[in-house]
C-alpha cells in the first residue's frame, strides 16, 4: 500500500485543529493559525503564537515580526517556501487594555493544551533542524527554564529532530533600538544561517543512506 503523502496527513490534522476548543483562546480567536510552508523541508521554524495580523489572516508571521523574519531568512539564503513555519500555540493570546487588544505570551496551560497539535505536526514533518524563535518555543521544545540570552545559538536535540537551536524572536528584536537592534538582528541571521548549514549537512548524510525519491522536491536542492 502507498503511504499517504505528508501534505494530506497534515491537512487532515489541520482540519481538526481548526475546530479545536481545548483552551479558552478558542473564544477570542478569528482564525486558528496552524502553520504553512514546505512540509518536506528539513527545516522547521517554531514561533510563539499568532498576533493580530496572523489571527486576521490565519497565516503565521505575516505582520511586522513576519516581515523581519522574511528579511532575516533572505539574508541567510532562504525564502519562506523553503521552510515550514508554525507556532507552539495556534490561536492568538491577547489582553484587552483601554479597549485595545494587546498580544501577550501564551500561558503554560495554553501551551500544554495546544501541544498535541504541534506534536502531530512535527511528528509528520520529521524535520532535521528546528529553529525555536523566542523563549516560550525554546522552553517548550528544548528544556524548561531555557535562558534565551545565554543559550540561543547553541545546538540541542529533541524527540522531533536531531538538531534544535533557539534564536531571538523577531518581535523582541523590533523592540530594540540602535546598536542593540543591530546586534539582536545579526544574531537571528547568524542562527538561521547556522540552521541552514546544519540542515544541509544532515540532509547529505541522510541522502547517502537513502537517496532522494524521484518525486523529490527541487526546491529543497537548496539544502
Ligand atoms: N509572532 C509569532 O511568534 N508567531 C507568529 O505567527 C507571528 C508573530
Ligand atoms: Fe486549541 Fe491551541 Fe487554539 Fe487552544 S490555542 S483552542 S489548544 S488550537
Amino acid at each position: 500500500m502507498m503511504e499517504q503523502p505528508v501534505e494530506e496527513l497534515l491537512a487532515a490534522v489541520e482540519a481538526r485543529a481548526k475546530q479545536c476548543v481545548a483552551c479558552p483562546l478558542a473564544q477570542t480567536r478569528t482564525n486558528v493559525v496552524f502553520g504553512e510552508g514546505n512540509p518536506r523541508s528539513p527545516l522547521v521554524i517554531v514561533g510563539e503564537g499568532p498576533g493580530e495580523q496572523e489571527d486576521a489572516t490565519g497565516r503565521p508571521f505575516v505582520g511586522r515580526a513576519g516581515a523581519l523574519l522574511d528579511k532575516a531568512l533572505r539574508e541567510a539564503g532562504m525564502l519562506r517556501r523553503h521552510v515550514y513555519i508554525c507556532n507552539i500555540v495556534k490561536c492568538r493570546a491577547c489582553v484587552v487594555e483601554n479597549g485595545r487588544a494587546r498580544n501577550r505570551p501564551p500561558t503554560q496551560d495554553e501551551i500544554q493544551a495546544c501541544y498535541p497539535w504541534l506534536d502531530q505536526q512535527l511528528s509528520l514533518i520529521k524535520p532535521l533542524v528546528i529553529v525555536c524563535l523566542g523563549a516560550p518555543a525554546a522552553s517548550t521544545l528544548i528544556h524548561k527554564n531555557f535562558k534565551i540570552m545565554q543559550e540561543r545559538g547553541l545546538w540541542f536535540s529533541n524527540r522531533y529532530a536531531p538538531a534544535v537551536i533557539a534564536a531571538l524572536h523577531p518581535a523582541y528584536i523590533l523592540r530594540q533600538a540602535g546598536e542593540a537592534y543591530e546586534r539582536a538582528y545579526r544574531s537571528l541571521v547568524d542562527d538561521l544561517t547556522a540552521a541552514r548549514e546544519r540542515a544541509r549537512e544532515l540532509r547529505r548524510l541522510q541522502e547517502q543512506m537513502q537517496p532522494l525519491q524521484p518525486e523529490g522536491d527541487d526546491q529543497l536542492r537548496l539544502f
